[in-house]
């Protein structure tokens, strides 16, 4: 008998337990419900998918507020993506209609008020991506569930135009460009104007993204229409200063596009192209074929923002002071530029020899723009521990430190630094993440000295060594955990060490004068930070090398 009263309070109990859902939920455009999904006793978690945050786009044009609806939409799927060509290039996929987001809020006992918010934005190289990611056995790259149940915080990630679609540019204000741009600044300001009714504190909003994504959040705080809308920002490699991040000529790829579709490149180009249909114009984005040490894949992305006047009045150089409030915290992986380096030298990551003729024609790619003179200094900075008789190991390393220095590290200090010394209230963060890949060593791809590559941390921070644990290890669950915790505690707080959640070294802010880092892996303690990263090397591609002569006025793109 007693033991049945109990039971019956114990269901009685767990049903109110389980009730905690913010239900449907009314927005600006009207009333939209998504799915609660259990997760303990007093946790669940309320998930919104394909919510729309802006009409379907015009081409070419800036995204407009959407319509409404009546009734009650029903968020439960993931909205299409944004229109794109697939991994060959051989086709498209998606939809034009494509602007929507994914929201998921953490419920425990009482329906949650006032958390801090996170916006996720993909990567892709401004060419491909989704709000959802790739998706392996319903388990979505970019679902915001651990993130938001394990640093409690609302995770929303965002759809936005790529390719043709989302960067074309004429170069002046008939096609100004940055379509893509526009549509993650409407997604900011729908969560600023709407999710308190999710929840979420407006004035708590952190942006967040990887890649391409790491240089959108970097492009949204220079910008002066965030101003008010952005508290903080994380940039995981990428930032507006990498070279595949931004386009100087423009005007040369629409007109390369223009051919594509059959139009004219002269005064009628513009009309042309308006009234060419969305898939032809997405298949007409130019290619990014196999790279080659003379034509590293990575300058094949041309398709970028620019300098329009308006979302971006001026060279990113100068719009620091648009983020002087913003909290900043950015990085990069210790090797970053393996993935594109070893594409393009694919001895570098196989078992044969490595000419050094090899890493000089990559350098030499670089540093075109400067000639011979170039290449010299280049090579003379990359080679001064080599030694007479470099071994294999050294070559292959050297060139996997030029792609990752070239493309995303040195770039990444300069924006670091630029913050920094432009900051009034915000703070400044400094990350290099060195968990070695996880498909380096004896039976695995690559070599057992591949670190960090490209994209490694998108794992850690989205907690895959928790959602999918028998593919990991204790210690890759050690380093998701580290991450998510500096990650939401910043989002929470400005600063990573404080908020809800422990972490295992005390982060250091960056300082110009002692430009300190932090260096993040599964063994990390008190001795992982670190100053001054490869700072010699920083210097040779951020100033020794802008400073010698151009040569052939063949300015890169
Ligand atoms: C953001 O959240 C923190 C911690 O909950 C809170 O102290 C602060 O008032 C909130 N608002 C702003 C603008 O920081
Ligand atoms: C799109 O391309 C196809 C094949 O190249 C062509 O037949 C068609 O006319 C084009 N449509 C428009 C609207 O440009
Ligand atoms: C920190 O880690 C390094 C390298 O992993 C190790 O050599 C050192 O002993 C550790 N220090 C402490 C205080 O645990």
């Amino acid at each position: 008998m007693e033991a049945l009263r109990i039971l019956l309070a114990a269901a009685l109990f767990l049903g109110t337990a389980s009730a905690v859902s913010l239900g449907v939920v009314r927005t600006e455009g009207g009333s939209v419900q998504g799915k609660n999904i259990r997760l303990g006793l007093f946790r669940s978690m309320d998930v919104f998918k394909g919510i729309p945050f802006a009409a379907k786009p015009g081409i070419f044009e800036k995204p407009k507020r959407h319509p409404g609806w009546t009734g009650v939409l029903k968020a439960t799927k993931f909205a299409k993506r944004c229109l794109q060509v697939s991994l060959l290039q051989t086709s498209s996929f998606g939809n034009e209609d494509c602007l929507y987001l994914n929201i998921w809020v953490p419920q425990g006992r009482y329906v949650s008020s006032n958390l801090p918010v996170m916006i996720w934005f993909y990567g892709g190289g401004f060419l491909v991506g989704g709000s959802m990611g790739a998706n392996f056995l319903d388990n979505y790259l970019y679902s915001g569930q651990e993130i938001a149940d394990r640093g409690d915080v609302i995770v929303a990630s965002v759809g936005y135009r790529v390719g043709t679609l989302g960067f074309l540019s004429t170069g002046d204000s008939r096609i100004p460009g940055n379509y893509g741009l526009w549509d993650q600044h409407a997604a900011i300001a729908w969560v600023h104007r709407n999710i308190r009714s999710f929840g979420g504190d407006p004035e708590n909003i952190t942006i967040f993204g990887e890649s391409a994504g790491g240089a959108s959040v970097s492009f949204q705080t220079l910008s002066p229409h965030n101003k008010g809308l952005v508290k903080r920002a994380i940039s995981q490699s990428g930032v507006a200063f990498c070279p595949w991040a931004f386009s100087n000529n423009p005007r040369k790829v629409a007109e390369e596009v223009a051919e594509k579709v059959g139009c004219p490149t002269d005064g009628s180009m513009v009309a042309c192209l308006k009234s060419t249909n969305a898939v032809n114009l997405t298949m007409a984005a130019p290619r990014v074929p196999q790279g080659s040490p003379d034509k590293p894949g990575v300058t094949y992305l041309i398709l970028s923002p620019v300098v329009d006047g308006d979302f971006l009045p001026d060279h990113p150089g100068n719009l620091f002071h648009n983020a002087a409030e913003i909290d900043y915290l950015a990085g990069v992986n210790n090797m970053d530029g393996h993935l594109f380096t070893s594409a393009d030298i694919p001895s570098l990551s196989g078992k044969e020899e490595t000419p050094v003729e090899d890493v000089k024609r990559l350098l030499g790619a670089y540093t075109k723009e400067k000639g011979q003179a170039g290449l010299d200094l280049a090579f003379a900075e990359y080679s001064t521990n080599w030694g007479s008789t470099p071994s294999q190991q050294a070559i292959k390393t050297t060139a996997v430190d030029i792609g990752t220095d070239y493309i995303f590290l040195a770039p990444i200090q300069a924006a670091i630094h630029l913050h920094a010394a432009n900051a009034k209230s915000g703070r400044t963060y400094s990350y290099l993440l060195s968990e070695p890949s996880l498909m380096a060593g004896p039976g695995r791809p690559y070599p057992h000295w591949v670190g960090a590559d490209h994209a490694d941390d998108l794992q850690y921070v989205f907690g895959k060594p928790f959602t999918t644990p028998k593919a990991y290890g204790d210690s890759q669950r050690d380093l998701s955990g580290y991450m998510i915790a500096y990650w939401t505690n910043f989002a929470r707080t400005g600063d990573p060490n404080k908020g809800k959640l422990k972490v295992p070294v005390t982060w250091p802010t960056f300082t110009t004068t002692r430009q300190q880092f932090l260096e993040i892996n599964a063994k990390m303690n008190e001795s992982y930070t670190g100053q001054k990263m490869r700072l010699r090397f920083v210097r040779f591609w951020t100033s020794t090398l802008p400073s010698l002569p151009s040569v052939g006025g063949t300015a890169r793109q």
